[in-house]
């Protein structure tokens, strides 16, 4: 039987600090049914990770979970043209598609050629930072993060700088709604108008690049293939989903650890003290203060999770957020300790695990080391987690004084 009792998980109580309903829900109803959103959800370690791994736990979604996520449109041509454009995502892909399309990325992805952006990233940060003088105010979400996820994308994508606000705008009205953010009509058709906005203009890239081949990722993605029209077709596809999955999170993410370590002085003087630290202490920051807080899938069959039924047909999000604070894989979760050694569920794991994981620790290594530089970071004003999903959690802003 699901649980009648209602765990308030889209509440803007609960984006301001989801860990205490998180760990409400791990001990009293792991295996919860969401009635308003009509689908399950995962707060155990152990499931987390088996789900993202099953395969009767599908990713070809995008029907189901549109139509869950943007209820105002069901039955409209609009939602079908996002349906359709959706479906051939990576992240709504199952096997032997998937397989082939996730070769295409990581073609760019690698562990290794991420390292080879690294000069990139760090002339991106330092841009970022350039504007702050000893003892001013930054505004890190807007004034840094922002700046450093969007630049890094455009810079290693080759995408029109000139259109960064453009960028900015269609990814963060398609995620506000990917994330189930909203599910309002207005907010859903400026998700569609964004998607179709951004599929033409990455099209119009991948044409030009085509043409002039560089050291961009899209002209690593086109490889020797560029003349097969198949190839353009699934290059443009997937870098609306690489821009689309790499901004938002990749942002917040940045905000996120910033402002863990500023509620934790120890442990940020820990980190200055042991600069061997900051390796651990990324996937640390990763685990304790995730910008992700849940991924999704479809079952494709009848299955038990927990003693729980799962339908065909019903939608499934493991919360990997509380996977992350589950005291069965983390001992004192809910402690920030900096020289812990494991491995968190932040970017999942299994076929789908995130592909941009070597980019977002990259970006998170190069503000660190470069926000460390400066000997004191002070908290001014007030924050909140407006426009947050369960897609993309991270402060709406966060002023900082820096002293040198
Ligand atoms: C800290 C920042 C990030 C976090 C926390 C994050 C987290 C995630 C998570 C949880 C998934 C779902 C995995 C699953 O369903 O099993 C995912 C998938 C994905 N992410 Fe990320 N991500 C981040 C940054 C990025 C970046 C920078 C990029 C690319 C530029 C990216 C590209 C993708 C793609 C393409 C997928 C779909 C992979 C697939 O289905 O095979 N992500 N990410």
């Amino acid at each position: 039987m699901a649980s009648t009792r209602g765990y308030p998980i889209l509440s803007e109580a609960f984006f301001a600090d989801p860990y205490p309903l998180l760990r409400q829900l791990r001990e009293e109803c792991p295996v919860y049914y969401h009635a308003p959103i009509g689908a399950w959800f995962l707060a155990r370690h152990d499931h987390c990770e088996a789900a993202v791994r099953d395969r009767r736990l599908v990713n070809a979604r995008a029907r189901e979970l549109l139509s869950t996520l943007m209820p105002a449109l069901r039955g409209t041509a609009e939602l079908e043209a996002m349906i359709g454009q959706w479906s051939r995502l990576l992240w709504f892909l199952d096997p032997p598609q998937h397989t082939r399309s996730r070769g295409l990325v990581m073609r760019g992805f690698s562990a290794a050629a991420i390292e080879r952006v690294r000069g990139e990233v760090r002339a991106t940060v330092q841009q970022a930072l350039a504007q702050v003088e000893a003892g001013g105010e930054i505004d890190v979400v807007w004034q840094f993060a922002d700046a450093v996820a969007l630049e890094v994308l455009c810079a290693i994508f080759g995408l029109p700088g000139e259109q960064r606000g453009d960028f900015r705008r269609w990814t963060t009205d398609i995620m506000q709604v990917a994330g189930a953010g909203a599910t309002d009509e207005d907010p859903a058709l400026r998700a569609k108008e964004a998607s179709a906005r951004l599929f033409g203009l990455l099209a119009a890239v991948v044409q030009e690049r085509r043409a002039h081949p560089g050291e961009d990722m899209i002209s690593r993605f086109l490889g020797d293939d560029r003349d097969d029209p198949a190839v353009l077709e699934q290059v443009t596809v997937q870098c609306f989903q690489m821009v689309g999955a790499g901004y938002l999170t990749s942002r917040n993410q940045i905000a996120c650890a910033v402002l863990a370590l500023l509620q934790h002085p120890d442990e940020l003087a820990r980190l200055r003290a042991e600069p061997q630290l900051l390796g651990p202490a990324i996937e640390e920051l990763l685990r304790f203060a995730p910008s992700v807080l849940t991924t999704n899938r479809l079952a494709a069959e009848d299955l038990e999770i927990g003693g729980q039924t799962i339908r065909k047909g019903e939608l499934v999000f493991p919360i990997l957020a509380a996977a992350n604070r589950d005291p069965a894989a983390f001992a004192e979760p809910d402690r920030l300790d900096l020289a812990r050694r494991g491995r968190p569920m932040t970017f999942s794991v299994g076929p789908h695990y995130c592909p941009g994981g070597p980019l977002a620790r990259l970006e998170l290594e190069e503000s660190l080391m470069a926000l460390l530089r400066f000997s004191r970071w002070e908290l001014i004003g007030e924050f909140d987690y407006r426009g947050a999903s369960l897609q993309d959690r991270g402060p709406s802003q966060l002023r900082v004084r820096l002293d040198a």
